[in-house]
């Protein structure tokens, strides 16, 4: 009888074993396949960021080919982030990029002015001579005044 009960117990113990060993088996593998998953899943939102961030430049020099009439707008230089802060939106009375309304008063007084009221500051606009030089004020003005189909001398 006690030989009986003693089987039993080490048939149990094995059973229990067994199931302690499946359970493990499935945590493993559960594992595994998740971090498989993960990395898949990371691969993909890698290629989701890649397209997201794609040159605009892309997607717009194709338009203006066939648009041919949007080609001088996209081409040209870029205006500096710095002044597109104002610039781009006309914030606080900003003579806005793009516009040749804006514009067209301010060109005459000739580049050497624009610059000279960029560097020390004209009304709403604070000095930008602290960020740039003149030349590249100039270059910043003159990709600004392209865009509207303008250019000082
Ligand atoms: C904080 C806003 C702001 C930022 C930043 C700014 N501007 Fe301006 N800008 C203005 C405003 C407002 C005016 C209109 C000033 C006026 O005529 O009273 C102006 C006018 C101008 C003019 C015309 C000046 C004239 O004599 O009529 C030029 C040129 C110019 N900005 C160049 C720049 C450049 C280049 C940058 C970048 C380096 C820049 N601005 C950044 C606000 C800004």
């Amino acid at each position: 009888m006690s030989d009986d009960s003693a089987v039993k117990r080490n048939l149990i113990l094995f059973i229990l074993a067994l199931v302690v060993l499946g359970v493990a088996i499935f945590v493993i593998a559960q594992t595994v396949t998740k971090d498989t998953s993960q990395v898949e899943r990371n691969k993909l939102g890698e290629k989701a960021m890649l397209a997201r961030i794609k040159p605009v430049g892309e997607v717009t020099v194709g338009g203006a080919a066939a648009a041919g009439a949007a080609t001088a707008a996209a081409s040209g230089p870029e205006v500096p982030g710095a002044c597109m802060g104002c610039h781009g939106s006309g914030v606080l009375g900003a003579p806005k990029v793009g516009s040749k309304d804006d514009w067209t008063p301010r060109v005459g007084q000739g580049m050497a002015a624009l610059v000279a009221n960029a560097k020390n500051g004209k009304g709403n606009m604070p000095a930008q001579g602290a960020g740039m030089d003149d030349a590249q004020l100039k270059a910043a003005i003159t990709a600004m005044l392209d865009k509207a189909g303008l250019s000082a001398e």
